[in-house]
């Protein structure tokens, strides 16, 4: 697992274990911003078996992409790399063309990222598929900042925590080995338990440490560099929070996993339709509530050069939750601002003017916390 913190090319898959929650909408957008912030971006494709993100950057899917270099020895890394018509931003296509890397090596996934590690870029936005198969969940352990999106919905944060846990645990079976002692635990573990009865982590952890030393440090070791960040995506009213901090609380407490909070983006049917007409929802300015909250957590990474810690989660605010409440709250709900449609004209135009001072001023807060954190 590559450790970003230090790391000039920061490594993010974008995952959650739920189809539709706006993964791919998600990396397009926040490639395409990361690109006009002067960052040199690569958004890869690797929704083996259901490559569309072409289609989000209003593109045609008729170059080579990873299927043609997993296929082939010949194809190197820039053969594949396209250039875009947006800022710093370049794009590697899925396996629409070759189909049949769905069943890929461990070694082949390992090869592959490690090619990417060595671009010479800011940003690796890797749009991954849905649910836990192993290649998603490979791709997503790939580095320790992944990104998980899910919609406020109770299937989709299950998902998203069924995620998280299925991740831990390949993890630990990866470390297992070929240790007979903490592989035949880990057997009797999966045997015994359902799914709501699974022991704490930590106890597994202590369990691992007393059949095999090692092992069980690497779990630790693991546990503590694995920090995932959740997007909560079309989120309609700011409570719709609260469910989000749920999984935090449950990754916390059942898999010493701490999920931090990148920040939430609302419902905008704008999205669906740019969708809809295979074009980029975000091509310049943000024109809506949606498309600034895009913007901010693109600003929230640029502002982290040691993403994935955050150094927004210090000092004022109590941790990544609760600014991304606030932010919400700010935004103003979806509902409570329709009611800005009896507003005469010069009077949305105070409330816009208002909006936009907070945005300015929260952008304000996250620039100099940043400065902060880095001294
Ligand atoms: N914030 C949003 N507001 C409204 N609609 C959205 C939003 N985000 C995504 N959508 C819509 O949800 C649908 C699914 O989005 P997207 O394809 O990005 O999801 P996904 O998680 O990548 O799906 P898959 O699992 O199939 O790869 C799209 O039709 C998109 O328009
Ligand atoms: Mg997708």
């Amino acid at each position: 697992m590559i450790h970003s913190e230090q790391l000039r090319t920061k490594i993010l898959p974008i995952a959650g274990g739920k189809g539709g929650v706006g993964k791919s909408v998600t990396a397009a957008s926040l490639g395409i911003l990361l690109g006009s912030y002067g960052k040199r971006t690569v958004l890869v494709d690797l929704d083996l078996g259901g490559s569309n993100l072409h289609t989000y950057l209003g593109r045609k899917n008729n170059k080579i992409g990873i299927g043609n270099y997993l296929a082939s020895k010949d194809i190197k890394m820039d053969d594949i790399l396209q250039t875009t018509e947006h800022e710093n931003l370049r794009f590697i296509a899925g396996d629409v063309l070759v189909e049949g890397s769905a069943n890929i090596s461990y070694g082949q996934k390992r090869g592959l990222i490690s090619a990417l590690s060595k671009l010479d870029v800011d940003f690796i936005l890797l749009d991954l598929g849905s649910g836990t198969h192993q290649n998603v969940i490979d791709f997503f352990l790939a580095s320790n900042s992944g990104i998980i999106v899910s919609t406020p919905q109770a299937p989709a944060i299950l998902n998203s925590y069924a995620f998280l846990k299925n991740a831990v645990f390949r993890h630990v079976h990866r470390s297992a080995g070929s240790n007979r002692k903490v592989s035949e635990y880990l057997k009797k573990l999966h045997a015994e338990t359902t799914a709501n009865s699974t022991p704490p982590m930590t106890e597994i952890v202590s369990r691992i440490k007393k059949l095999g030393k090692n092992i069980g440090t690497d779990v630790e070791d693991f546990l503590q560099a694995f920090k995932p960040h959740l997007i909560l995506n079309m989120a309609r009213s700011h409570q719709d929070l609260s469910i989000a901090r749920s999984l935090r609380d449950l990754s916390r407490k059942n898999l010493d996993v701490e999920l931090a909070c990148l920040g939430a983006v609302y419902y905008e049917p704008e999205i669906n339709q740019a969708v809809m007409e295979q074009r980029p929802f975000i091509t310049g300015a943000a024109s809506c509530t949606a498309g600034m909250q895009l913007d901010r957590l693109a600003q929230k990474l640029v502002h982290s050069p040691e993403f994935p810690h955050m150094p927004l989660d210090l000092e004022i605010y109590e941790d990544s939750f609760e600014l991304a409440g606030i932010e919400l709250e700010s935004d103003g709900d979806p509902e409570a601002t329709s009611e800005t449609a009896d507003l005469k004209p010069e009077e949305l135009l105070e409330v816009m003017a208002a909006q936009k001072q907070e945005i300015q001023e929260l952008r304000q807060t996250i620039h100099n916390l940043t400065v902060g954190g880095m001294r």
